[in-house]
């Protein structure tokens, strides 16, 4: 594979010589004038070849940032023959070389082939470590499932850059955890993290939230606030629930992940961010895009790292590890004399299907912890929160023993909502309604708050 080398200079004809020579040597070559074009674009680089000297901003801020979106990357600087005590602190502040103008073409070819053989063996080495030391734990996030394993692989390679990452899952699977770990994986780790609850805020207040306002943009903005993006600026935003974005906002998230730049309401002045973006999403997205509820260019701009994350049924050989980890973590606040789980209790945790998740296990045993007085919860102590699923038996096909029609409509409402965590919207998505017919619903069962 080609390898993208971006050069950044100001001065227009070593640039283009940089450009003829490098691209002679066989390297992609991205050009920039100034610092921060190259800033916009160092995430895709493999090496940066950049002057120290540059308009606006010295090249030791300019490494500073370019570790910000790409923490690995080697970067090169070139400096003229009276500076080279600024060039020995940019090696400190961590360069990976330096050329002294003017340089023939043999050496620039040489440094370049270099520092890009370091890097590779570097990252062959982060890699066998990865291997050797598997890890069943991601900070606290408990997976021994192979496809767990894979993702806590994937979360390691791409914390230190500013991919975009797309997480998808039904609720309780983690996701907030693994954008968190994404986040403090990072070098972003010290800066904000900011999350968006997409379905939180209501669609009217949504851009002066995402995006600020000017005093005077509405009836009652009587100072100017900065919104979600920029007090997340130089860290990450987490965007959850990202696939009920509306339209207007999607054009406009669109805009930051491609040019990152905005305006507040209300204003015409144009705001610059640096933020790396996480988003959410527990419906499948493609299905959105083929509805047409789901911009096409966003999707494909969100979807650079996507990550799947199976529901727990699917990764069953989990169950015993988070169960045991949910116990440790929660018996001592909760005063239980707890410490472990019984054979017959594990069998019933391990035999059920987990329509919540994560989240619905650590709600099991937390109640579990509460009800058991010996030191290991039984099955007894273990109170599932729906029936096991019934298996195929066609008689199956007809209200459970007892019920009514209403009561098993109720029944799976409260099911429905409970998978949606509460939201209307999405509880609406699972059972095939509009929000408005499950508002209907609930309020023709006296369900409706
Ligand atoms: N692999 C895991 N290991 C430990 N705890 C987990 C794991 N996955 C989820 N949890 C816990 O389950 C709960 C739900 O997880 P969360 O990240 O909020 O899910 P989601 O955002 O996908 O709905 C949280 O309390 C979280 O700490
Ligand atoms: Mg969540």
């Amino acid at each position: 594979m080609k390898k993208r080398i971006l050069v950044v200079e100001d001065e227009e004809k070593l640039r283009r010589v940089l450009q003829l020579q490098l691209t002679s040597a066989g390297y992609d070559v991205d050009l920039a004038g100034t610092a921060e074009e190259g800033i916009r674009i160092v995430d895709r680089a493999d090496l940066v070849l950049t002057d120290l000297k540059l308009p606006r901003m010295d090249g030791l801020q300019f490494l500073s940032k370019v570790r910000l979106q790409n923490a690995h990357v080697p970067v090169i600087m070139m400096t003229a023959f009276g500076s080279v005590e600024t060039a020995v602190e940019a090696m400190k502040a961590g360069a990976t070389d330096f050329l002294l103008k003017p340089f023939g073409f043999d050496h620039l070819q040489q440094v370049v082939a270099k520092a890009l053989e370091v890097r590779a063996l570097r990252d062959e080495n982060r890699q066998l470590k990865a291997e050797l030391g598997r890890r069943y734990e991601f900070d606290n996030i408990i997976g021994r499932s192979p496809n767990m394993q894979e993702i806590f692989a994937t979360i390691e390679r791409v914390a230190p850059t500013r991919a975009t990452v797309l997480l998808a899952g039904e609720s309780g699977v983690g996701k907030d955890l693994i954008a968190r770990a994404i986040h403090f994986h990072s070098p972003r780790r010290d800066r904000p993290l900011v999350k968006i609850n997409c379905t939180a805020i209501p669609e009217n207040l949504m851009e002066s939230e995402l995006f600020g306002y000017e005093k005077g943009a509405f009836t009652g903005a009587n100072t100017s606030k900065p919104g979600k993006f920029e007090q997340a600026d130089t860290g990450t935003v987490f965007l959850d629930e990202i696939g009920d974005v509306p339209a207007a906002i999607q054009v406009k998230l669109l805009r930051i992940l491609q040019e990152r730049e905005f305006e507040r309401l209300g204003s015409n002045t144009t705001r610059h961010i640096d933020v790396r973006v996480v988003a959410a999403t527990n419906r499948d997205l493609r299905e959105a895009l083929e509805q047409g509820a789901f911009r096409e260019d966003l999707y494909y701009r969100l979807n650079v790292v996507p990550l799947n994350i199976p529901p727990l049924r699917e990764r069953k050989q989990d169950i015993p590890f988070l169960a045991n980890h949910f116990i440790h973590k929660l018996a001592p606040d909760s005063g239980s004399r707890v410490e472990s789980i019984t054979e017959a209790g594990m069998e019933k945790l391990v035999a059920y299907h987990w329509p919540g998740n994560v989240r619905e296990l650590e709600n099991v045993i937390e109640r579990g912890l509460v009800m058991c007085t010996e030191t290991a919860l039984d099955a007894a102590d273990i109170r599932l929160e729906s029936a096991p699923r019934p298996r195929g038996n066609s008689d199956s096909h007809f209200l459970p023993d007892g019920m009514t029609l209403d009561q098993y409509e109720q029944d799976i409402l409260k099911e429905a909502l409970r998978r949606a965590d509460g939201n209307k919207s999405q509880a609406a998505r699972l059972l095939g309604l509009t929000r408005n017919a499950l508002r209907y619903r609930l309020t023709q069962m006296g369900m409706e708050a």
